[in-house]
């Protein structure tokens, strides 16, 4: 299978630090944000990878990264991503390096120490989403469950969250995801969502889910960076 790290978008949240680098290449205790997510993949066993970039930094990636050899990637390839047009925009963009094969998609923020190898193994088609209970899921979609614990609707930042699931950015899609993203339109913020593609495999019956076991949390706020940067300060020096 491969994987898809998506690292596009201008980190606005993060201004005035993000105007001297790409969001994803801040610093995470004694790494780049960046090299979480690879991590997170190349342990799942997962090596053939795609970063899609974006913003006036997309070059930083190059330096920071080179071919990705020395971070266990075997073939490391770039998309840019022209403008902020959302997360499923930003996969649309690896449907050709996809070349009908499944992929594991993973959000460039997203900082997470969890093994995900079996969810990997075991996928076949759908696609597979990963949840994590948090307090603040008004920042995330959220899922609500049919009495059997059946995902029965996913809620991009609700102003009252039905339930403390978020969905978390890491995904497993089949590739009908790529026709699946032709099919959706931007929502009010003008951006395809990645939670209406979600939506489509709801409907049709091929969503699965599992609650990701480890710490994880999006790095994308000056909270959460901060926060992020002392849980690993703390995991490595206790
Ligand atoms: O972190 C998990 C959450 O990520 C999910 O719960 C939400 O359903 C999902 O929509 C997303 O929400 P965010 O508002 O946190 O996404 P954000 O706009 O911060 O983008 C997260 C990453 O996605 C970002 O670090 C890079 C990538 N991205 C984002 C956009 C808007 C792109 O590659 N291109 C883009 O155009």
């Amino acid at each position: 299978m491969k994987g898809v790290i998506l690292a596009g978008g201008l980190g606005t949240r993060l201004y005035p630090l993000t105007h001297a680098t790409n969001k994803h290449l801040l610093p995470v205790y004694d790494r780049p944000m960046i090299f979480y997510p690879i991590e997170t993949l190349v342990k799942a066993g997962i090596t053939d990878i795609m970063i899609v970039v974006g913003g006036p930094h997309a070059g930083h990636f190059l330096r920071v990264l080179r071919n990705g050899k020395h971070l266990g990637i075997k073939n490391l390839s770039f998309a840019y991503q022209e403008r902020e047009g959302g997360i499923a925009d930003a996969l649309s963009l690896a449907e050709d390096y996809a070349d009908n094969e499944n992929v594991v998609v993973i959000l460039g923020d997203n900082c997470t120490d969890a093994d995900i190898s079996d969810d990997v193994k075991e996928f076949s088609d759908g696609a597979k989403i990963f949840l994590k209970k948090v307090i603040d899921p008004h920042r995330f979609g959220v899922t609500t469950f049919d009495s059997d614990g059946k995902i029965i609707e996913i809620t991009e930042k609700p102003r009252t969250p039905k339930s403390s699931y978020a969905v978390t950015g890491l995904y497993i899609y089949d590739n009908t995801v790529f026709d699946k993203i032709k099919n959706i339109k931007p929502s009010k913020r003008g951006e395809l969502e990645i939670t209406d593609v979600n939506k489509l495999y709801l409907r049709e019956g091929k969503l699965s889910w599992s609650e990701l076991k480890g710490y994880w949390r999006d790095a994308g706020t000056f909270d959460t960076l901060f926060e992020v940067n002392s849980y690993w300060f703390q995991k490595k020096n206790s």
